[in-house]
């Protein structure tokens, strides 16, 4: 089945509003007009206003980092889905920086993405195990676990327009990426298995599922050329304008 290749760059905590518009100018002269890949930007909030006007015209989507599943009140620092809906397309859901550091289960993040189905933002859900559950052999039972958790009481509807980010945390900024070979063994074996049994054959089959981890201008197109791999999530070199233009090249050819 063909997919349309996703490529969604996260800033995570990088760029003030001035930097994030100046970097986004640049993504919508390049990648603007670009029909065989969906491109993604996801700056921290504080930037997605002045992301939007950069992007304005374009065909680049805007995404935020998180949310909460909360409707609104008391939850100081927080962002509703409702907030973020009708302006963003895409909404970063479970990053593992913010499982690590910031207590985020497989419970928060299907609350998160219950929440973004409901407000039609098209969640990119990341899975990916540790260091030391690969180590331990445990890969394929922590991202089965991850995804069919996260993604328990999505409408089978909605689903296949879900996003699978698998982001394997060793490989997150280290520098040192998965192989597209193994990527590739966990995207189909272990991420779009539990997809089927979540939501049946047809619709798994549809959904992208994306590789994160150290991708970059150099290493993209190995993960591209997998039958599986429908795209990336990139961190760090999203921030790098030659690197991120290429890398969506190489995800349109
Ligand atoms: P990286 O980050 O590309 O810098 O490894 C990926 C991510 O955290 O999504």
């Amino acid at each position: 089945m063909k997919r349309i290749p996703v490529l969604a760059g996260n800033w995570k905590m990088n760029k003030t509003p001035a930097e994030a518009s100046e970097l986004a100018r640049l993504f919508a002269k390049s990648l603007g007009t670009v029909t065989e890949a969906e491109v993604v930007l996801c700056p921290p909030y504080v930037a997605l206003l002045a992301v939007q006007a950069a992007i304005q015209g374009t065909r680049i989507g805007l995404g935020a980092q998180n949310l909460h599943w909360e409707k609104s009140g008391a939850f100081t620092g927080e962002i509703s889905a409702g907030m973020l809906a009708g302006w963003c397309s895409h909404v970063i859901i479970g990053h593992s920086e913010r499982r690590q550091h910031f207590g985020e289960t497989d419970e928060t993040v299907n609350k998160k993405v219950i929440a973004a189905q409901k407000h039609g933002l098209i969640p990119i859900v990341c899975v990916g195990e540790t260091l030391a559950e690969n180590e331990a052999g445990r890969t394929a039972e922590v991202v089965r676990r991850q995804t069919l958790e996260g993604l328990k009481g999505v409408d089978a509807g909605f689903a296949s327009q879900i996003v699978v980010a698998y982001e394997p945390v060793w490989a997150i900024g280290t520098g040192r990426a998965s192989s597209a070979e193994n990527a590739e063994n966990v995207h189909r074996n272990v991420v779009r298995a539990a997809l089927k049994d979540l939501f049946g054959s047809e619709t798994a089959e549809a959904i992208r599922i994306l590789y994160g981890g150290s991708v970059t201008a150099a290493n993209a197109a190995e993960f591209f050329s997998q039958a599986d791999i429908d795209g990336a999530l990139v961190g760090g070199a999203s921030l790098k304008s030659d690197e991120f233009i290429a890398i969506a090249r190489a995800a349109a050819s």
